[in-house]
């Protein structure tokens, strides 16, 4: 059942997650589907709606840095990231704290010794972790493997009766996933997401490691994951025979759907996976993308296309 998010609703919410319920709710990224983190039995039920692998660690939301502190051993860097960057698109991987007030689930770190947290600056978010006063774990509000939701709709359409209730809060500003950064000791790109790597870097002064160059592997990086229907062309020029056209820039032609008509990458961030949606609702064999640079958020939405478009 999809509610405005107002004052009402979002205390109904808040009354459901302490009770065990899954309420979807907007971020600033995407829609997360959350159940409070201490309790197993409200986290299994968010694998059940998903219909995902055990395996797969989740992303615990916190209203501030002072619960995330709690809840994970911080370092230098991890401070100074949190202090520059939340409220907003970044998840840190840190190790829990034994001694922490709240008892996490194991079921959201899949027994690792690290947890993934962050701390949202989607108005309707913080209000709703504020009320709630427990850590909810949220991963994003889609059926596993399939694209991310940027309006409550796409939540519907995905989970429908699975969910309790979901908060709308109209479309999610930045519409790719949190940048997660853990530390092997050195700061670790382990997904790209809504915050620039670059940005990341100046902050730190020094660059992230990619993941791939080290032995952890995060389970997010299934080579086949946020993926339409269609299969996907990447760096097209144009669309073939039974296939639509998902363009990018001011070169495009008229009539197809333009992630950025002027080349905004921010923009195109917000847009791709809504676009995504729409061409596959289209029932195309393929979706044919053109070509987009990988600096900045570039790189976050070349990945989720790589991914989208790798054999099943
Ligand atoms: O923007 C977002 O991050 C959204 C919104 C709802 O906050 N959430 C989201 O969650 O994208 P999810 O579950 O789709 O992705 C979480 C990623 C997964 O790739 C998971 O493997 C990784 O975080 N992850 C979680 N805990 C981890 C850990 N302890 N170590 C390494 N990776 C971890
Ligand atoms: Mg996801």
């Amino acid at each position: 059942m999809i509610v405005k998010a107002d004052d009402g609703a979002i205390a109904e919410a808040a009354r459901i997650l302490r009770g065990g319920g899954l309420v979807a709710f907007p971020t600033e990224t995407v829609y997360g589907l959350g159940a409070d983190a201490t309790n197993g039995k409200a986290v299994a039920r968010i694998f059940e709606a998903k219909g995902r692998p055990r395996f797969n660690p989740l992303i615990a939301h916190a209203a501030g840095a002072d619960i995330a502190r709690d809840l994970v051993q911080f370092n230098d860097e991890a401070l100074a990231l949190a202090a520059e960057f939340w409220p907003g698109p970044l998840t840190l991987v840190l190790p829990l704290r034994s001694a922490s007030s709240q008892q996490i689930s194991k079921l959201v770190t899949a027994g690792l010794d690290t947890l993934a947290v962050r701390v949202p600056a989607h108005p309707v978010a913080h209000r709703l972790l504020a009320a709630a006063g427990v850590p909810i774990a949220a991963p994003s509000a889609n059926l596993s493997g399939r694209v991310s939701p940027t309006r409550a709709r796409h939540v519907e359409e995905d989970l429908g009766a699975a969910v309790d209730m979901i908060l709308d809060g109209g479309a999610t500003e930045a519409g790719l996933e949190s940048t997660i950064v853990a530390f092997s000791p050195a700061p670790t790109l382990l997904r790209p997401g809504g915050l620039a790597r670059e940005e990341i870097e100046t902050l730190l002064g020094r660059p992230l490691q990619d993941f791939s160059e080290m032995g952890v592997r995060s389970p997010g990086q299934l080579a086949s994951h946020y993926a339409p229907r269609a299969t996907l062309r990447l760096n097209a020029g144009r669309a073939g025979p039974g296939e639509v056209l998902l363009a990018f820039g001011p070169g495009a032609l008229k009539g197809a759907m333009n992630l950025s008509w002027t080349g905004d990458l921010r923009e195109a961030a917000a847009n791709l996976f809504a676009y995504l949606r729409a061409l596959d609702a289209e029932g195309p064999a393929q979706i044919a993308v053109m070509h987009i640079p990988s600096t900045g958020l570039g790189e976050a939405i070349n990945d989720r296309l790589r991914r989208a478009s790798a054999p099943r």
